[in-house]
């Protein structure tokens, strides 16, 4: 009989995260998510149901994650799109939008792979999470650095850690809570803009993010690779 297999999604709670949780519940294997906040994690883990484990953890707080993976079954998987951050001007010389933002996004995921080594079996797979500003920035240049450098850190990930495989996620504008949650006026002058931007013309949904992050993890010939799920966004 084949063994059910856990992958761990550090912001499973929400947006693309979750919508990744749920697809993987729908073909029959079972989540491990993490999020910082506890209702937010309690009412995912109430949607998803009983293939759905999870625990409160904060990728800036590398104890945190050591107890997070400590409490974790062994893992098919990983895929880390948990981040909060401001972004900003270069000339602004804001810490928040330059190092805050590399200490949510980048160092985030970066300890929070180290922290999941233990537990992650033989043949399992990394899926990190950067953004299409890495490749074609619209300003804020720290953001623009940070995915750059989480798609060099996978490439990077990929040669020390075979046979280990480890990818990165590289989304456009995507419909999620990230968007939901900010004001109507702001939500759909940024979708417009987008749309003009972009082959597709219009933001991705939140299931063909997860799409795109499952076939990472599943794919056993890919690694080292960013995979742009942008609507042509950098071709234009
Ligand atoms: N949506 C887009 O348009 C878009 C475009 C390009 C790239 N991305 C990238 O995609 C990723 C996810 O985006 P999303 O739209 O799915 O966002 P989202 O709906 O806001 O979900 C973020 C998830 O991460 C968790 N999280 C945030 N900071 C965390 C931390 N320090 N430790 C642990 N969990 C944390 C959140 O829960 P808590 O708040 O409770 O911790 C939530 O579960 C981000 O890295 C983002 O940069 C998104």
């Amino acid at each position: 009989m084949e063994q059910i297999k856990t992958y761990a999604i550090i912001g499973g709670s929400s947006g693309i995260g979750f919508a990744t949780a749920q697809q993987l519940i729908a073909r029959g294997d079972r989540v491990y998510i993490g999020g910082r906040d506890p209702a937010r994690l309690q009412g995912a883990l109430d949607r998803l149901g009983p293939r759905a484990m999870g625990q409160v953890v904060d990728t800036g707080d590398r104890a945190a994650l050591a107890d997070f993976f400590a409490a974790a079954p062994q893992l098919v998987g990983l895929f880390t799109p948990a981040a909060s951050y401001q972004t900003g001007a270069f000339r602004d010389g804001d810490p928040a939008s330059s190092e805050g933002l590399f200490a949510a996004k980048f160092w985030g995921q970066y300890w929070a792979t180290l922290a999941a080594l233990p537990a992650l079996r033989e043949g399992a797979a990394v899926v990190l999470m950067s953004g299409a500003a890495s490749a074609r920035p619209i300003g804020a240049p720290a953001y623009a650095a940070c995915n750059a450098a989480l798609e060099g850190l996978a490439r990077g990930l990929a040669i020390e850690l075979a046979p280990l495989r480890v990818n990165c996620l590289s989304p456009g504008t995507t419909d999620s809570d990230l968007w939901r949650n900010r004001a109507e006026d702001i939500r759909n002058s940024a979708y417009t803009a987008w749309a003009g931007m972009t082959v597709q013309g219009r933001p991705a949904t939140v299931q063909e993010q997860a799409h795109a992050a499952i076939f990472l993890l599943d794919n056993t010939h890919m690694t080292g690779s960013t995979l742009y799920c942008d609507g042509g966004y950098t071709l234009r």
